[in-house]
């Protein structure tokens, strides 16, 4: 007799459930909502403009209707990122993470080769595990450089993927020119690189790699970007790909008929659209993450790893999950990084200054 047949690479993976921390935190400790303060997720700290609310309330009133095509919004984000982009060079999808799951499932049959480099984001082992992809580490160095040598020595027939993460996270460190040149120089033709950049306005490292040149040059490679951080959007779960129209035509070929829906398009819109809100964000971040950094930095019982991206990779002398909880009770969330592969360590992001001042305040007595 047949049975219903479980995919056992499915039947692995672990059940994600969301969740709000900060409800968790009022439950578990009577704390006040309004002084809790989120660093844990990298979000954009600044409230939801003004724009985007009126865009959202307007969506509203047609919610009996199917949504509008993306196409205008993939021809928006093409102006705004410039450099002969064009709305075929775009795709949009909900969240970073789905558009990181159709590009694993376009491209992944079971027992082909991915190559990630660890510590880095774990959503890119997740989507790729559970279709059965042989999952090959090309780790960072200590300093959590790349090790291009070791990416190339990595790779083999059967690599259909390469991760490439940059500002990194956890570790905020980036990609330079001269070893993406290298990487893209010696890489076979059968492997996509996977350019996760969704911290990209944040870096002032003039040394990165600036990976459009090479979707100008219509070589293998898709950009990641997201509307969690710069555009603030985290809650709607929006993001969206860059790379020759080769590769977004084919992937497009894998997204559901209205897989988008009218209030993440009507606000991605007008959040692309509102360059104030941009700019504060990323002047805000900047300004913000020195502060935070010369504070870290100066705190006896902590190392900090300087960062081009939104946050801070740290390491407390003291076990991390302790610090973490005894943040927590302080009504102060960050994140404990067991799940990014580095136990040990913690992940504080920038947020508003009253966040920071309160992390700053709270953190020393955490590490004692
Ligand atoms: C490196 C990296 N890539 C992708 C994402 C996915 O972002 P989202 O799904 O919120 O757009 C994140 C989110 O934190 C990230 O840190």
């Amino acid at each position: 007799m047949q049975t219903l047949k479980f995919r056992q690479s499915q039947i692995d993976s672990p059940i994600y459930k969301g969740g709000n921390p900060i409800s968790l935190l009022v439950d578990k400790y009577g704390l006040d909502p309004a002084a809790i303060y989120k660093l844990g997720s990298n979000e954009n700290p600044l409230a939801t403009p003004d724009s985007v609310k009126e865009a959202v309330a307007a969506a509203l009133a047609d919610l009996n209707r199917y949504p509008p095509s993306s196409d205008d919004l993939c021809a928006q984000l093409a102006a705004y990122i410039g450099r002969q982009m064009t709305a075929e060079n775009i795709l949009v999808g909900n969240g970073g993470c789905e558009v990181l799951d159709l590009i694993a499932k376009s491209f992944i049959d079971p027992g082909d080769e991915a190559i990630i480099c660890r510590p880095t984001f774990p959503v890119y082992d997740l989507t790729l595990r559970r279709l059965g992809a042989e999952v090959v580490y090309a780790d960072l160095n200590d300093d959590f450089s790349y090790d291009v040598d070791r990416i190339l020595a990595a790779v083999t027939d059967k690599t259909r993927l390469l991760y490439l993460t940059s500002p990194n996270n956890p570790t905020g460190t980036v990609l330079t020119q001269a070893q993406q040149d290298e990487i893209m120089s010696r890489l076979p033709a059968h492997v996509l690189v996977v350019a996760d950049e969704v911290y990209w306005q944040f870096n002032s490292d003039k040394q990165m790699a600036d990976t459009l040149r090479y979707v100008n040059e219509d070589a293998n490679v898709i950009i990641l970007h997201s509307f969690s951080k710069l555009f603030g959007l985290a809650g709607l779960r929006m993001g969206y790909g860059i790379a020759p129209a080769r590769i977004i035509n084919y992937l497009q070929r894998g997204q559901l008929p209205f897989h988008m829906n009218a209030v993440s398009v009507t606000a991605g819109m007008a959040a692309v659209a509102d360059r104030d809100h941009i700019e504060e964000t990323i002047s805000m971040t900047l300004t913000e993450r020195d502060r935070m950094f010369a504070a870290l930095d100066s705190m006896p019982n902590l190392k900090v790893q300087n960062s081009q991206a939104n946050f801070f990779l740290v390491k407390p002398e003291k076990d991390s999950k302790e610090v973490e909880v005894a943040l927590q009770k302080e009504g102060v969330i960050v994140r404990e990084l067991s799940g990014f592969y580095m136990p040990g360590y913690l992940r504080i992001s920038v947020g508003r200054p009253e966040e920071n001042s309160a992390l700053i305040e709270k953190l020393p007595s955490a590490l004692t």
